[in-house]
């Protein structure tokens, strides 16, 4: 634990109830199912053990300076897609591609490709990055350790002039936080033709901008993204550096987390219709209240997925992160409540059953107090298994190192979940202090950021080289 920025004590009840939890949300079986990968371990073993470090002050350097674009009080980092600040990151980064000495491709949504050579051009790429977007007052390690990171590992190959066979390239996804137009990993969804046009033109932001505005605001056109699907031919391998946004690596004393599968989300909007009325004139009993109709919901969404909290069963996880009341003021009766309702779980099955029970409850809610109800859906997903044998490779190296890891699947979402399509893809984590993210307290000590980067350098040589 002293490896931790914050060492934290808990109760040996508590910490064998958290280990238990880990172990429940493993997939069964299948892991040590493949012969192939049976003789990993052995081939690590002649990966060479001297390879560079990596250079964590310069690494820490890159990703202060990222930061601090869109800093703001107490530290809270914003930086929304396609923001003014969102694209000055993109620009620091493309600067720091390019003194490196990488080849770089910017794609028509925005998408960054920095591309160092290996011997052989014509083989496929192993791919590494993440995002720079943040939610509203979030952090600044959430996305950027995975571009900064990958950089650095690429950096850090380059000027080592480590031989390596297959083409190396960072890449920083563009808007993968859902959080200004409820649409997730928009860049890698593009690159892995995963993007519904219906969804696209559903998208809309707080301030009632359409996603398909402010692109063509941008000079993109629609009909250009749907060449941006990159051909599986041309990847060898996808990993992700991301911070654990959890609080189990650091509650068990654990340092790197490798992940089996990631968690994907429902998502709906939420429309109750009843009518603005006049607070002080209209009796309780002739509203047609529509945040209560909501209230209602939000309580039923909280009990729904408390009964379908324990992992074993497939942990599913309901949330209602904005509501927008209107007309919004204290004198009138709410006449319209709009709530956007995101869930999640690594079970397809027993998300598709709470979203089911979600929206049959609106309705139910709207018909007993005769009041309408619309349901859109902004996107659903499936839960995404990640590449077994990537996974053995990055065991492989830690146990090889002696690094102490845990196998673990990832609640929040992630570009690698659309990678994960196209091609073989992992992802590496490193501890959140008190678990806390998409938060200004958002923290993860250099070290960690620095053993993370490491691990995921070592895996894209094996990689390249494989
Ligand atoms: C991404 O941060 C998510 O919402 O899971
Ligand atoms: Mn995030
Ligand atoms: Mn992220």
């Amino acid at each position: 634990m002293a490896a931790f920025g914050l060492t934290m004590k808990m109760s040996p009840v508590i910490q064998r109830r958290l280990e238990r939890a880990i172990i429940d949300s493993q997939p069964r079986g299948k892991l040590l199912n493949c012969s192939r990968m049976k003789r990993l371990p052995t081939a690590v073993a002649n990966h060479p053990s001297t390879l560079p470090a990596i250079n964590q002050r310069r690494l820490m350097r890159d990703l202060n300076a990222i930061g601090r674009i869109g800093i703001g009080d107490r530290g809270a980092v914003t930086r929304l897609v396609f923001s003014v600040k969102e694209l000055r990151s993109r620009q620091v980064l493309i600067h720091l591609m390019r003194q490196a000495g990488l080849k770089i491709n910017i794609d028509a949504i925005g998408n960054i490709f920095g591309r160092l050579e290996g011997s052989d051009a014509k083989a496929p790429a192993v791919l590494a990055g993440s995002h720079l977007d943040t939610v509203i007052h979030g952090g600044k390690y959430d996305g950027p350790v995975g571009v900064i990171g990958a950089l650095e590992a690429i950096r850090t190959i380059g000027e080592n002039k480590i031989a390596i066979r297959a083409p190396l390239e960072v890449v920083c996804f563009v808007g993968e936080e859902s959080s200004r137009f409820g649409f997730s990993t928009l860049g890698s969804s593009l690159v892995a033709g995963e993007v519904r046009a219906k969804d696209l033109a559903n998208a809309v932001d707080a301030q009632g901008t359409k996603l398909a505005d402010v692109l063509s605001s941008l000079g993109i056109a629609a009909k250009q993204l749907r060449g941006l699907t990159r051909d599986p031919k041309t990847l060898k391998a996808y990993f992700e550096l991301h911070i654990e946004q959890g609080p189990i690596l650091e509650a068990i004393g654990k340092r790197i987390g490798l992940v089996t599968s990631i968690a994907a989300p429902s998502r709906f909007r939420i429309t109750f219709t009843g009518q603005a009325d006049h607070s002080g004139t209209t009796p309780m009993e002739m509203r047609k209240d529509a945040l209560v109709a909501a209230a209602q919901l939000i309580e039923f969404i909280e009990k729904t997925c408390r009964k379908f909290s324990a992992m074993a069963k497939g942990r599913v996880v309901g949330t209602v992160g904005a509501l927008k009341i209107e007309p919004g003021v204290i004198n009138a009766v709410p006449g319209k409540a709009e709530l956007l309702v995101d869930i999640r779980s690594i079970t397809a099955q027993s998300k598709t059953r709470v979203a089911r029970l979600v929206i049959q409850e609106a309705q139910s809610i709207a018909r007993r107090r005769a009041i309408g109800v619309e349901v859109r859906t902004i996107r659903e997903e499936e839960p995404v298994p990640l590449d077994k044998r990537l996974l053995r490779v990055t065991k492989a190296i830690c146990d090889k190192k002696q690094i102490v890891y845990q196998i673990m699947p990832s609640g929040a979402g992630h570009d690698a979940m659309q990678m994960a399509k196209i091609a073989p893809a992992a992802m590496i984590f490193i501890p959140s202090q008190r678990g806390i993210s998409h938060n200004p307290l958002e923290w993860t000590a250099p070290d960690d950021i620095g053993l993370g980067t490491q691990l995921l350098m070592e895996a894209m040589i094996y990689v390249a080289n494989e």
